[in-house]
């Protein structure tokens, strides 16, 4: 969601990203508030700009995102060399606030306000030929978890018009995209004037020049027969879902206000995987929330052990200001909440090589994304699964093809591959 945004940022400033911060004339931060280690981040980031602003009177620094709509005034108090805040859904006010800013009227802005039409307006920046992009199809969220600061931030959720969501695949498929991600607080309740999410993704499949469409991140509770079958029906829906589950235990559940069982996240996830065998499942976890007991935690623990996620990130619960769980009597001890957070986190180490390990010298379809990082000399793709794979002995010419690769060699989170 911040990448995309970030892109946003870029193309509504039609600007050209440099690669040095010494060398930009406007540096924005953005910025995520979901736990209280991201805002302080944001705010030691905005500080490093300090000594450029300093030599360059005229360099510009805002701070975008979620921190910056949630303290918006503080901020501005509290950082000398910050010119701007801007919450996400001000961000096609952006382009103005800058000419603004140029011309000198010397005020620095505080632009958080929630009531804004047009949050779509503005399209994400797509460097040209870049094989995979994201559409936002919503914004806001309207759950109301207790740990959650997202609609505090964020707001409602607003849907996106399908032609819209159209029209911004169309953008990027012709930009060169060929695998979209297309995103939302709680993507899957997506519907708009009698449209749902299941008829979204047929709307998608249809579109030429996409190979591959994903989606992120779906809430348990919307997970329905048609969107099941939709996936399984739709060619270029990948085989990935992420699910995020934040708990085994369903008294936690409860007092996260989760609105879903564990009887009926393990149901779903059996459907899931009835229709789709080769789905691979991700999930989210919060250990420590509320009072949750060591009863609560060999909960999640077990359904760790039953689902075998391939991939599960996992927080400690971390209080945020304006939330339901900040008011709640009871939070356990740091130390415990750690211990769990740490025994949860190495099993699943285990469970996510397990899984890898049993795809070993198969075969899978890889959209092949780019060269890679660390080893120019290998390319880099992911499997319909989106599993990370480097590619030995594999041209360049490959780069946004689709191509059969054996898997040679795993890891917990990547693997080694040939082509088969
Ligand atoms: N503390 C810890 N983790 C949180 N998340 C959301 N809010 C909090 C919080 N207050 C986690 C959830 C969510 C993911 C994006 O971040 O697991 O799914």
């Amino acid at each position: 969601m911040n990448e995309y945004d970030s892109d946003r940022i870029i193309n509504s400033l039609s600007a050209h990203p440099v690669k040095e911060p010494s060398d930009a004339d406007i540096i924005i931060v953005n910025t995520c508030a979901i736990r209280e280690k991201a805002d302080h981040k944001a705010v030691s980031a905005v500080g490093k700009y300090k000594k450029l602003k300093i030599k360059n009177p005229d360099l510009i620094i805002g701070m975008a995102g979620c921190v910056a709509q949630l303290y918006g005034k503080k901020l501005i108090k509290q950082i000398p060399h910050l010119d701007f805040v801007i919450g996400p859904r001000e961000i096609p006010k952006l382009r103005d606030l800058i000419f603004d800013i140029k011309e000198g009227s010397g005020h620095r802005r505080i632009n958080t306000s929630m009531d804004i039409e047009e949050v779509f307006k503005v399209s994400p920046y797509h460097e040209a030929g870049k094989v995979n992009g994201f559409v936002s199809i919503q914004q806001g969220c309207n759950k109301k978890c207790a740990y959650c600061i997202v609609p505090t931030v964020r707001g409602n959720e607003i849907n996106r018009s399908l032609k819209e969501i159209l029209e911004e695949s169309r953008l990027l498929i012709n930009q060169g995209a060929k695998e979209l991600t297309y995103i939302g607080q709680t993507v899957n309740s997506w519907k708009y004037e009698g449209e749902k999410f299941y008829n979204l993704l047929n709307h998608l499949q249809e579109l030429d020049g996409l190979e591959r469409i994903r989606f992120t991140t779906s809430f348990p509770r919307d997970v329905t027969s048609k969107m099941v079958d939709s996936m399984r029906n739709n060619s270029k829906v990948c085989r990935q879902l992420h699910l995020p589950v934040q708990s085994g235990s369903n008294r936690v559940l409860k007092q996260m206000n989760r609105a879903y069982s564990i009887e009926w996240y393990r149901d779903s996830i059996n459907r899931l995987r009835d229709a789709m065998p080769d789905l691979s499942l991700s999930t989210d976890i919060i250990v420590g929330f509320g009072d949750e007991s060591n009863e609560d935690f060999d909960e999640t623990m077990k359904l760790i052990e039953d689902v075998k996620f391939d991939t599960v990130y996992s927080f400690k619960y971390s209080i945020r200001p304006g939330t339901p769980g900040e008011t709640m009597s009871s939070h356990i001890d740091d130390d415990i909440a750690l211990d769990r957070l740490h025994r949860l986190q190495s099993r699943q180490r285990e469970i996510s090589l397990e899984n890898n390990l049993k795809q070993l010298n198969k075969s899978y379809k890889v959209l092949i994304e780019n060269a890679s990082r660390n080893n120019p000399k290998e390319l880099f793709g992911r499997t319909s699964q989106n599993k990370a794979i480097y590619i030995k002995d594999l041209n360049k010419k490959y780069i946004g093809k689709i191509v059969d690769i054996t898997k040679i060699e795993a890891f917990q989170n990547s693997f080694i591959g040939e082509p088969t």
